[in-house]
């Protein structure tokens, strides 16, 4: 698939502004600063279409990107950033349930954690959220420019492992840096819009 026409749609935290439910959507979560808004000027092959941070947590609302008229990206507000309040960090938690439980034309979260990195208990929690509501089974392991691709599978392994993730299910690296990987993850997202 090749993104053509990328557009906001919309930028809110409150469903009443969400845009209607009539089209499929495939939103990424994953942790403040993990690179959700730089995949997403990847794939769509835009430097400046979401805002990327240089501090992090700058996400704090659900962003709906319109794909060639016909699907949306939609980017969740990350979690994890040490600093937010509990006031914050609940407001999220209920705007994430709100967006997930309401969402008709929602087909799949595509999860994205850090190469470098085991996932973080939080990184779980979300992946058991997703697998609770049916829409796990992608994991994009962002910044994989940041190791040396012998360590690839290593890093799938610990993720697969940690995450408790399914044989069937997929772990794609993906580096917004150097911009390889997302072809990959452009064929996933086509094979959910096709099912
Ligand atoms: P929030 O909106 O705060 O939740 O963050 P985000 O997940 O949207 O992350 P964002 O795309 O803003 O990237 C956070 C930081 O990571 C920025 O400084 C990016 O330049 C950097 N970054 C993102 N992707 C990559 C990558 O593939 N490789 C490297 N080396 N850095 C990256
Ligand atoms: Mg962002």
């Amino acid at each position: 698939m090749e993104i053509k026409k990328a557009e906001l749609v919309a930028v809110t935290a409150d469903p009443k502004q969400y845009p209607p439910d009539e089209l499929y959507e495939i939103a990424f979560a994953g942790r403040s600063n993990v690179g959700k808004s730089s995949l997403l000027n990847l794939l769509t092959n835009r430097k400046k279409l979401a805002r990327v941070s240089q501090s992090p947590g700058k996400t704090r609302t659900i962003n709906f990107y319109e794909i060639n008229d016909s699907f949306r990206i939609v980017d969740l507000p990350g979690y994890g950033y040490a600093k937010v309040s509990k006031s914050v960090s609940e407001s999220w938690g209920k705007m994430m349930e709100r967006y997930f439980e309401t969402r008709q034309g929602l087909l799949k979260v595509i999860q994205l954690v850090d190469i470098r990195h085991e996932p973080s208990k939080q990184d779980v929690q979300m992946y058991d959220y997703l697998k609770h509501y049916g829409l796990d089974g992608i994991v994009v392991a962002t910044k994989a420019d940041k190791i040396s691709r012998n360590q690839y599978q290593k890093s799938e392994k610990v993720i697969r492992q940690t995450l408790g993730m399914k044989p069937e299910d997929k772990v794609i690296p993906i580096s917004s840096l150097k911009k390889t990987g997302h072809e990959k993850l452009l064929e996933e997202i086509e094979k959910i819009l096709i099912d």
